[in-house]
């Protein structure tokens, strides 16, 4: 059996949007029997949230879709970089952030792929992020979880076809 993929989804609070991410993948991921072809988890940049619960409005919102955020918020540390490999960022302040958190070739940003997350929507144009629902309205958690949802899909599927699972 391959070794397992190894994901984690980041953005700043980690109890809005990553949380979101990882909770919709995973369901996919069980939706499609590969549970066991993954290890997927969330962080934050940010520490200001460190082992809070996500956000109410996030939970409720991914609720009525069925999915349940069972997060705590974590910050992304380092010594993360080289444990992961996928990373994937809500938007470009995350993925700077994250970038600044490791020399520029250095061996653990070698070995772990760092990527916008909607990359994988293709509906989405180049560079697009995942908006920070948090000081908005109700509407911005229904898009955070649309835009989760096709990316999620999406890179399940290019997972399939760069043969890093199978099904
Ligand atoms: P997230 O949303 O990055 O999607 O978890 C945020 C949560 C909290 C804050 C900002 C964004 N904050 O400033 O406290």
């Amino acid at each position: 059996m391959q070794k397992p993929v190894r994901v984690c989804f980041v953005c700043l609070g980690n109890i809005c949007r990553s949380p979101t991410a990882e909770a919709v993948f995973q369901s996919q991921v069980r939706a499609a029997g590969l549970e066991e072809q993954f290890v997927i988890d969330s962080a934050g940049t940010a520490d200001f949230h460190i082992g809070k619960a996500a956000d109410s409005r996030s939970r409720a919102h991914a609720e009525r879709r069925g999915y349940e955020l069972t997060s705590r918020a974590r910050q992304f540390k380092a010594e993360d970089l080289g444990q992961w490999d996928y990373v994937l960022a809500m938007d470009e302040q995350n993925l700077k952030d994250l970038r600044a958190l490791a020399p520029t070739g250095s061996a653990q940003v070698e070995q772990t792929e760092l990527r916008l997350f909607r990359e994988f929507d293709p509906s989405a144009p180049a560079f697009s992020s995942v908006p920070d629902p948090y000081y908005g309205g109700e509407q911005g958690f229904e898009e955070v979880l649309d835009q989760c949802e096709r990316a999620a899909a999406g890179f399940l599927e290019f997972l399939v076809k760069n043969k890093q699972i199978s099904r």
